[in-house]
C-alpha cells in the first residue's frame, strides 16, 4: 500500500475502529510485539450481533494484517480460552435431568414397572397410581427432560486454538511457544457446572507466533529470579481482574507486562488491536515502550485514554 509516513497511525494513541482495517494504516515493520485478547464469541455486549463465522473472519483478517506491520523477528501473542461455549441451533437437545431439581421423586424405572404391571393403563391412570402428574409420566417415558426446556437452543462446545494457529500459519507467522495463564475459576460466569458434569474455566492459553527474521535473545532483559519464576516457565499464575465494572473482559496488567519485558526492548512499539480498557498500553508505558491501541467501541476508547493519561501522570511523577 503506497502511503506517506505522515499518514500512518500515530503511536502512543488509541484509535477507534475495526482492527483489520486500522492495522492496514500502521507503518510497515514498526511493531516489535502485538499482544491482545480478542472477543471470545461468548455473547458480550460488543459481539452480540456476530455469528461464529463472523468471529472466525475477524480473527483471520486481523492475524493476516499483522504480517506487514510486525518487525522481522517480532512476535504476536494471542490470549484466548481455547475451549468456548456458545448457543448453536445445530446442537442436539441435551437430555440431562438434574436429580436435585426434579419435582417428583418418580423415576423412569418406576413408570416402566407400573406399565408392565398394568399394560392397559393410559398415562392419566399411571399418574393416579404413582401419585404424580401425567406430565411427569410423559417426561419419564419420552425422555423430554431437555436442558433449559423443550424449546431452548443448546450450547456448542468448541476448541478454537487450532483456528488461530492456522490463520497465523497461512499469514506466514509461525507458532513459537504456548504458555498457560492459570486464573481465578470463573464460577459466576459458568452456565454449566451446576447443571452438568462440565468443569469451570480456570485457565487461558497464550499463543506466541513469530515473524521470520533475526530475533535478538537478550538474557539481561530479566533478572535471574524472574527467569526462574516466570521467564522460562510455561505455566503462569496470577489473579484475574476482579472488578469488571467499566469493561466486561479485562486481562490483568501482569499478562501484557510479562510479554513486553520478555519479547521487546526499551523504546519498541507494542500493538493491541483489541485494546479494551487500555491494559496493554499502560503496561507498555510503565516498561518504557511505545504503544498503538485500537478498539471498535467508542466508550472503551475513552476509557483507555483516561487510564493511559493517569498512568502517564504516574510515570512522570516517578521521574521527577
Ligand atoms: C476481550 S476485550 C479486550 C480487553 C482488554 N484486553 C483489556 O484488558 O481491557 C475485546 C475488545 O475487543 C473490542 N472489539 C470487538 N470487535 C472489535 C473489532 N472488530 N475491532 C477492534 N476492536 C474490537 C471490544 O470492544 C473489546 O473491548
Amino acid at each position: 500500500m503506497a502511503r506517506t509516513s505522515t499518514t500512518w497511525l500515530e503511536i502512543d494513541q488509541v484509535h477507534c475502529g475495526d482492527a483489520p482495517a486500522l492495522i492496514e494504516q500502521i507503518a510497515p515493520e514498526s511493531i516489535a510485539l502485538s499482544v491482545w485478547s480478542p472477543p471470545y464469541h461468548v455473547g458480550k455486549k460488543y459481539e452480540e450481533e456476530n455469528t461464529f463465522g463472523d468471529w472466525q473472519q475477524l480473527l483471520q483478517k486481523t492475524i493476516a494484517a499483522h504480517h506487514r506491520v510486525l518487525k522481522k523477528g517480532g512476535f504476536l501473542v494471542v490470549n484466548i480460552a481455547d475451549i468456548q461455549c456458545f448457543k448453536d441451533e445445530s446442537i442436539p437437545k441435551i437430555q440431562a435431568p438434574n436429580v436435585a431439581l426434579l419435582k417428583s421423586p418418580v423415576t423412569r424405572e418406576d413408570v416402566l414397572r407400573a406399565k408392565e404391571e398394568h399394560p392397559d393403563y393410559n398415562r392419566y391412570q399411571l399418574a393416579a397410581l404413582l401419585k404424580c402428574s401425567e406430565q411427569t409420566i410423559d417426561r419419564r417415558l419420552n425422555g423430554n427432560n431437555i436442558r433449559g426446556g423443550k424449546y431452548s437452543t443448546q450450547t456448542r462446545v468448541q476448541l478454537v486454538g487450532h483456528f488461530i494457529d492456522r490463520f497465523a500459519y497461512d499469514a506466514g507467522l509461525y507458532l513459537y511457544d504456548r504458555r498457560i495463564w492459570v486464573k481465578d475459576p470463573t464460577w459466576a460466569n459458568s452456565q454449566w457446572h451446576s447443571n452438568s458434569y462440565r468443569s469451570v474455566s480456570e485457565y487461558e492459553d497464550l499463543y506466541v507466533f513469530w515473524k521470520p527474521g533475526e530475533t535478538i535473545v537478550d538474557r539481561n532483559r530479566l533478572e535471574s529470579r524472574e527467569w526462574s519464576t516466570w521467564g522460562s516457565r510455561q505455566v503462569w499464575q496470577f489473579p484475574s481482574v476482579r472488578t469488571n465494572d467499566d469493561h466486561e473482559a479485562k486481562f490483568p496488567l501482569e499478562l501484557p507486562r510479562r510479554f513486553i519485558r520478555l519479547l521487546t526492548a526499551e523504546g519498541d512499539t507494542v500493538l493491541d488491536c483489541f485494546m479494551g480498557s487500555g491494559t496493554t498500553a499502560i503496561a507498555a508505558l510503565l516498561e518504557g515502550r511505545h504503544f498503538i491501541g485500537i478498539d471498535i467501541t467508542p466508550e472503551y476508547v475513552q476509557l483507555a485514554r483516561k487510564g493511559i493519561a493517569k498512568a502517564l501522570g504516574d510515570v512522570k511523577a516517578q521521574l521527577f
